[in-house]
């Protein structure tokens, strides 16, 4: 599966990584996570170098991974360090190791380094603006969709006043003015100005530019995969895109406020869960019809001026599928 590389992604929330090895599918792989003793948490491909067996059935024994089948262990580099059959004695053989990937934990993810090992990694492509004293409840769900889409689906402005008829997008603004928006090699930034149709001609670019200037984007999406949605400066929706194989994509659906008093705060993260999922919904039931799957191969799409930002997300990954692994900035966009 084609996921670019070079790149930090999301791949769990810290929370479901406890003491026993977890096995997942991620990136169309299947992967161990597991931690040792301090905690700190790494990922492996899930197989045995030994006889294939999936080491996420073995066990954490102090700092390595033993496999159920025949006893091998494997510390965090992934090096084997037991072999119970040939003895303390024993030599180990070299080539009887395990790829490591390169994990980080931060803001109650975990994160996976899609690509070659580095000495210095780049920092993980977070929202600045949620930093600091802020609370979240989280959404997991997974769709029966490849991740192009999954991402595009919130990238698109104009779907609100059809999915979203009797929720975010009742009122019938289905006129789209641009949308405006400002793309680097970080990301992709939307102003959403949708307005009732009363044949009037919508805002140009230039004029949309200069109601932007200074004001927040409503959407902001961080290369490869976590977007924001700006409710207020007090309240946002974050999406952390987590792509499992082909045909299936994961969601940590994050709603962040500011609410500290855990009596308001646990309601509060409740019925924002829930209008979240129903309002995801709305949109699943459109996404999961969507062919091809993956939108790389959706030469037959004819995108229109309002699908400005699944272009420039299409161009991106684009770029990245056709340029060899190394970081690189991208070309200025020609609007
Ligand atoms: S298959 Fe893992 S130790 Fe034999
Ligand atoms: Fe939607």
């Amino acid at each position: 599966m084609f996921v670019p590389s070079e790149h930090w992604y999301p791949v769990l929330q810290s929370r479901e990584l406890g003491r026993k090895p977890l096995g997942v599918e991620r990136f169309g792989r299947r992967l161990v996570f597991w931690r040792t003793e301090d905690g700190r948490a790494h990922a492996h491909p899930d197989r045995c170098p030994h006889l294939g067996a999936q080491l996420s059935r073995g066990a954490v024994d102090r700092d390595c991974l033993s496999c159920p089948f025949h006893g091998f262990a494997f510390d965090a580099q992934g090096q084997c360090r037991r072999i119970p059959a040939i003895g303390r004695q024993g030599k180990i053989p070299k080539g009887m190791a395990l790829e490591a990937f390169a994990v980080r934990e931060a803001h109650g993810l975990l994160w996976l380094w899609w690509g070659a090992p580095r000495e210095v990694y780049p920092e993980l492509p977070f929202f600045p603006e949620l930093d600091d004293g802020w609370r979240y409840g989280t959404e997991t769900v997974e769709w029966p969709v490849h991740y192009t889409r999954a991402i595009e689906n919130q990238l698109d402005v104009a779907h609100l006043p059809f999915v979203h008829r009797t929720t975010i997008g009742a009122g019938g603004r289905s006129l789209v003015e641009g949308p405006y928006i400002e793309s680097d090699d970080h990301g992709i930034r939307v102003w959403v100005t949708n307005a009732a149709d009363v044949g009037q001609s919508p805002r140009t670019l230039a004029e949309l530019a200069t109601a932007a200037a200074g004001a927040p984007p409503g959407l902001h999406f961080r290369f490869p995969a976590l977007w924001l949605l700006n409710l207020g400066e007090r309240q946002k929706n974050m999406i952390a895109f987590v792509p499992v194989n082909e045909s299936t994509t994961r969601y940590y659906l994050r709603f962040y406020h500011r609410v500290r008093n855990p009596l308001l705060a646990r309601p509060l993260e409740f019925i924002m869960g829930l209008s979240n999922r129903f309002i995801l919904n709305q949109d699943r039931r459109v996404v999961v019809t969507q062919t091809p799957r993956d939108s790389a191969h959706a030469e037959q799409d004819r995108l229109i001026g309002a699908d400005r930002a699944i272009i420039e997300f299409r161009r991106w990954h684009r770029h990245m599928r056709d340029m060899p692994p190394a970081p690189i900035a991208m070309p200025a966009t020609e609007r």
